[in-house]
């Protein structure tokens, strides 16, 4: 991609990368990805924050050999993972006076994972500044926002944060700043990397909320000139509340499970819930994640296999666990052999899920009648509880 000028002197100078299709060799990126590195150039020095992805470094180069960029002083390093920081030694060799200006802990982690000699850093705290000549940088610990070591850096006369991973979104794009299409990549994005540290996303939000920021220019995806938007949808995203939604999620070998599923659905739409409904065979983890972030319930519908819950199941059991989801309720569907175990399978899978076990329907073979009056009861208790909830 090429130079987008952000304002005066600084500059969008990253990468898109439009056929990544996997990240971490986990979650989908069904629109690519970016990586948003940024050049601010003060009357008396050049910064570079963060870099990109070594697989897009030509891009970045290309994009400041544009702007004839012949000295960079100082890359700023706001977090240590190689999304950002893997072209840093690149850097420092075609830019050798270049300092990487960072925090104590992520100055240990790049000095390990990418071998850069100590005495190329310079080490910041809180609130330091580094002062570029009519351009100030300031520097805020935004922890766990994606790894301990992050930060975010403020650009004080301009009113801009570079919050790094903080309101990203995997997406290549040729309208960087397009307002109107960043919901769902972003809250994707949040799903997938934010959602297990939300009480941490919300601490750095009331730390960041104290600037007076106006633009938000994060190292993945959109810009955002309205700082606000993104916010918002953050702390809505990272509060407890979740809303009168469930997620089904099923598996089916020979069809049963597949039908008391569909039969679910239908009964809780009929009750006035928002369910999301998802095979599990062909499900978009990504797409999972996100309904995962307001639904009340969840429920995992399951054929029994080889004395236990189906992998495919125990897969969502297993994400929901890792992404620590806020759901209040969650059930199991299934057909015969475990029933006893449903709980102590809940548990073992998924100990960070705090949600309340509500009424399994356990069936045996292909659902009859008796069992269709149960699901009927399943969701009577499901509404009862999103009611006790004052969701509906
Ligand atoms: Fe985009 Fe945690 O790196």
């Amino acid at each position: 991609m090429a130079v987008i000028k952000i304002k005066e002197s600084i500059y969008f100078v990253g990468a898109n990368h439009w056929d990544r299709r996997l990240f971490d060799e986990l979650i989908p990126l069904p629109d690519g990805t970016s990586y948003n590195a940024y050049l601010v150039i003060g009357e008396n020095k050049v910064a570079l924050i963060d870099t990109v992805d070594p697989q897009t470094k030509q891009q970045l180069f290309d994009n400041l050999d544009e702007l004839k960029i012949k000295k960079i002083d100082y890359v700023i390093s706001n977090h240590a993972e190689q999304d950002h920081s893997g072209v840093i030694t690149d850097v420092l060799e075609k830019y050798p006076e270049a300092k990487v200006v960072t925090n104590e802990k992520c100055k240990v982690m790049l000095m390990d994972l990418l071998l850069i000699p100590e005495e190329k850093f310079i080490v910041i705290k809180e609130k330091d500044t580094l002062d570029l000549g009519g351009k100030t940088l300031e520097f805020y610990m935004i922890p766990w926002v994606h790894w301990p070591e992050t930060m975010a850096t403020y650009l004080k006369e301009d009113k801009i944060l570079f919050p790094c991973d903080m309101f990203g979104s995997h997406t290549a794009t040729s309208d960087i700043f397009d307002e109107e299409h960043f919901y769902v990549p972003a809250k994707r994005y949040y799903a997938e990397i934010m959602s297990p540290f939300r009480n941490n996303v919300r601490n750095n939000i009331e730390k960041i909320k104290k600037l007076d920021i106006e633009i938000i220019a994060p190292s993945h995806g959109y810009i955002y000139k309205d700082a606000k938007k993104i916010i918002s949808a953050y702390e809505d995203w990272s509060s407890e509340n979740v809303k009168n939604e469930v997620v089904i999620a099923y598996v089916s070998m020979h069809g049963s499970t597949k039908k008391m599923a569909e039969f679910l659905r239908e009964e809780l739409i009929k009750r006035g819930i928002k369910v999301n409904f998802f095979n599990l065979t062909v499900t978009d983890t990504g797409a999972l994640a996100m309904s995962l972030i307001d639904a009340a319930t969840l429920v995992i519908a399951t054929p029994t296999t080889l004395a236990g819950i189906h992998p495919k199941a125990a897969y969502v059991l297993y994400l929901a666990n890792l992404l620590r989801i806020k759901t209040k309720f969650i059930s199991i569907v299934s057909s015969y052999g475990w029933a006893e175990k449903t709980l102590e399978v809940v548990k073992t899978l998924a100990p960070n899920v705090k949600a309340e076990v509500v009424y399994p329907v356990i069936t045996k073979g292909y659902p009859k009648e008796k069992d269709f009056k149960e699901l009927e009861k399943l969701a009577d208790e499901i509404l009862a509880k999103h009611k006790s909830l004052i969701l509906v």
